[in-house]
């Protein structure tokens, strides 16, 4: 409704200079806009469409902004909640683990202190840098972190680049498949993505089994994308999952957001 209000005035001040003026003081100023009942911010800038030498217009330009403030999500055996800096000892369990990095393109972990360093300098400042908290893997029953789940690249303000990880003692018990169903909803309806990506080292079965089976569409093949840890160069598999997918509508809508989610900020 702001919005709309200002876009309003916007239109009156292409006739009307301190109406302009006053626009221009409030350039980038952050509003709420309530959509599908769910809040996303938006900033709004005034931009010159032409030069004003040509008596030219200035327009209101609305970016939307992303939710990035995660809330809590609890599964059958899951819950996931931002990284904090006292999961450093967990995290170095697995990221002081090769067969673990094998696919990852993280330098091994050598200290509890270089996690706790990691922790605080790209874990903790998701926010600040435009992204979504990065989310812990902890095992509900025995409330103890065993990975992560997160966007590491951010698009267009709209496509999420997802990433994952956990311990190898609990590998192959579908556990980051239910991470990541539970994820793929707060993504699309939370912070307001309309496009997730995700990909993987061809060689990495398993990671490719677990985006299959959450419904992600095989799109491209990039041969010979990236030297491994071992000096081959492996082929990586992009795959996509739009908001507007049936499989999407279906598997991931609003209802099983609201069914996993609580402590909703
Ligand atoms: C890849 C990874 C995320 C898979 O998670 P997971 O919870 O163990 O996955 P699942 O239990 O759902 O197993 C997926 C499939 O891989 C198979 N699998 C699991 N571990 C395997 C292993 N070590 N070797 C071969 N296959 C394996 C499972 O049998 C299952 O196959 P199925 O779908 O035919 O039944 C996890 O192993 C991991 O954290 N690895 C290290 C980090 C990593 O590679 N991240 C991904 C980067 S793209």
């Amino acid at each position: 409704m702001e919005t709309e209000k200002a876009l309003g005035r916007c239109d009156k001040a292409k006739y009307d200079k301190p109406v302009l003026r006053e626009l221009i003081a409030e350039s980038s100023k952050t509003i709420r806009l309530s959509r599908y009942n769910i809040e996303h911010r938006c900033e709004i800038k005034v931009v010159p469409r032409y030069p004003t030498s040509f008596g030219g217009r200035f327009f209101m330009e609305v970016k939307k902004v992303l939710n990035l403030e995660m809330p809590t999500v609890e599964t059958d055996r899951l819950i996931l909640r931002p990284v904090r800096l006292e999961d450093a000892e967990d995290m170095y369990a697995y990221c002081s683990d090769d067969e673990v990095l094998k696919y990852l393109w993280f330098e091994k972990h050598d200290s509890v202190e270089f996690t706790r360093y990691i922790i605080d300098k790209l874990f903790l400042n998701r926010k600040d840098v435009g992204m979504p908290e990065a989310y812990a893997i902890v095992l509900k029953d025995e409330q103890k972190m065993i990975g992560t789940i997160d966007v590491n690249q951010v698009y267009f303000h709209e496509v999420a680049v997802i990433g994952y990880v956990i311990h190898r003692d609990h590998w192959g018990k579908a556990l980051v498949l239910e991470a990541l169903e539970a994820l793929i909803p707060v993504l699309f309806h939370h912070c307001g993505f309309y496009r997730l990506e995700i990909n993987h080292c061809a060689d990495n079965v398993a990671s490719g089994r677990v985006i299959e089976k959450a419904g992600f569409v095989l799109e491209g093949r990039f041969r010979k994308r990236k030297k491994e840890r071992d000096g081959h160069r492996a082929d990586y598999l992009y795959y996509g999952l739009c908001k507007d997918d049936e499989l999407a509508l279906e598997r991931y809508g609003k209802d099983q957001y609201e069914k996993t989610t609580r402590n909703k900020v």
